[in-house]
């Protein structure tokens, strides 16, 4: 989708379908000035069809008299009182879904809407994102494309000349936000046979291609890994016929010798959970187990494209986990690259032994903080559900500056403890650690704990995802989550 942002007036502009409000039972400033420019036709019409104002609902208007579009979508946003961004992105979304199958072009005068703690840029950032994030298809593998339904531009208008110039700032972090969603997105749906670990790693290569100056991207494979003594990585890997990939993507926007953030992403492309065989139902949406990483991509992506000037450096832990001749058995014990060895009581707890050896080997950048994302436990599902992601870390700074990034971004965290009383659970008798505790007991917790034994020397963050990642049912499909969270954290750190 295109955005073009313009100074404009709801009776006179002449793009196909003009989008504008309705909170509660009370138009919107441009709904209003539709309504007077159509004698009122608008209003008797919306009450005719007993249109409500609610989030979610929306009324399309056509053949009205007295001003210039095609037709009239007012889209509902419940009360004013209550709307928050996430409200003016779910108008935003409801917008663009209901002209799904209608036409190509639309004006939207959303951004005037009064949303608390919000800027006007903040609005049309929104919007932008919101809409373009609607407008995704993952039709790849559909004999009949759907491709050229829908929107494909969006004008944004407000009526305030001075705000474009910052406006178009706005609109194009916004672009830049919803194609590294997106692209974390189509990496989280594309199936397991194809999106395997050297094929993430030739999206980074890619990515690095074009864009040669502000990424660097180099590729360890297993005799790399091997090498540095990644015994946890390998042992995941190894009972597969696809080659492990650890992906490192560095992203230079900021100052030369500053301390870079890094985001270590868990990159399971297909977790059948080895020797210890997970159940068969359900058992494809493990393809997502590799959303860690996939966002991990797509803040790449969003930072190549806004150029926003901190330094990342983004880490991918890819492999397949898979029962073979050559796979872990429950009981082996390896040891991992920092020297602590693990006892791999359950070949399912995989994602933690990837990481490990990932969360070891960053320690080379000096971060200034490490985030790590993965799609850890079913255990988080259970205690937060689909709703929020579970933040683990022993900072309260960096925990605090995440919930505050999730919030600003509608891509919402919830604290959970990585306390000192919960580590004895996962002590082993005959190795330094286990790597599952007194399942199902604290199961998410007990997890981080694992993780936090190999992260003692920075600052350090575990967003679980489980639960977020991706939606199951009729919507199946990833969210891109958290990836907005991820930018605004990055983004206000450079403010
Ligand atoms: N990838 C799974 C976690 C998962 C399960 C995410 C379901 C989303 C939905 C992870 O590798 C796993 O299998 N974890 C086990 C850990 C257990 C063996 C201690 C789990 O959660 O059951
Ligand atoms: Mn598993
Ligand atoms: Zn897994």
């Amino acid at each position: 989708m295109e955005f073009t942002l313009k100074l404009s007036a709801p009776a006179t502009e002449k793009t196909g379908v003009v989008i504008v409000a309705q909170s509660g039972t009370e138009l919107s400033a441009a709904a209003r000035a539709l309504d007077t420019a159509t004698d009122g036709q608008l209003s008797r019409t919306l009450k005719t069809a007993g249109f409500e104002g609610k989030p979610g609902q929306s009324q399309l208007l056509l053949g009205l008299h007295g001003i210039a579009a095609e037709g009239v979508l007012v889209v509902g946003t419940g009360d004013l009182k209550d709307l928050d961004s996430r409200g003016l992105q779910r108008a935003a979304t409801t917008a663009v879904k209901a002209l799904a199958n209608g036409p190509k072009k639309a004006a939207s005068f959303l951004a005037e809407l009064p949303v608390a703690k919000t800027t006007l840029n903040d609005r049309l950032a929104d919007i932008t994102r919101a809409s373009a994030e609607a407008g995704y298809r993952f039709d790849e593998f559909k004999s009949k494309k759907n491709c050229n339904k829908g929107l494909s531009h969006l004008t944004l208008a407000i009526d305030d000349k001075t705000q474009l110039t910052a406006g178009k700032k706005a609109v194009a972090w916004g672009e830049a936000l919803a194609n590294g969603i997106n692209t974390a997105r189509t990496l989280g749906n594309l199936p397991p046979n194809i999106c395997h670990p050297s094929y993430v790693a030739e999206q980074a290569r890619a990515l690095g291609k074009s864009n040669e100056r502000s990424l660097k991207v180099e590729v360890l494979g297993e005799s790399e890994m091997k090498k540095l003594g990644m015994g946890a990585f390998m042992a995941v890997s190894q009972g597969s016929d696809q080659e492990g990939k650890l992906i490192v993507m560095e992203y230079k926007g900021g100052k030369k010798n500053a301390a870079p953030v890094v985001l270590v992403g868990k990159g399971i492309t297909f977790d059948t959970g080895g020797i210890s065989l997970k159940p068969g139902a359900g058992m494809d949406e493990m393809k997502y187990d590799m959303c860690g990483a996939a966002s991990v991509l797509g803040v790449m992506t969003a930072l190549v494209e806004s150029g926003l000037p901190i330094n990342v450096v983004g880490v991918m832990a890819c492999a397949e986990n898979m029962p073979s001749g050559r796979a872990t058995r429950p009981g082996d014990i390896v040891t991992t690259m920092s020297g602590q060895t693990v006892e791999i009581l359950n070949t399912d707890a995989e994602g933690r032994l990837v990481l490990c050896d990932a969360l070891t080997y960053v320690g080379r950048f000096k971060p200034a903080v490490v985030i790590d994302i993965a799609t850890l436990t079913g255990a988080c599902v259970v205690a937060l559900g689909k709703v929020v992601s579970g933040l683990f870390s022993p900072a309260d700074d960096l925990a605090n500056a995440l919930l505050e990034a999730g919030q600003q971004s509608g891509d919402r965290a919830w604290r959970m403890p990585v306390l000192q009383d919960y580590q004895d659970m996962i002590d082993s008798p005959f190795a330094d650690i286990a790597n599952i505790g007194n399942a199902p007991n604290a199961g998410a917790i007990t997890a981080a704990c694992f993780l936090a034994r190999f992260t003692k020397d920075y600052t350090w963050a575990h967003l679980d995802i489980a639960g977020t990642a991706w939606h199951s049912g009729a919507q199946k499909g990833s969210t891109g989550r958290p990836v907005p969270l991820l930018m605004q954290y990055l983004k206000n750190r450079t403010i």
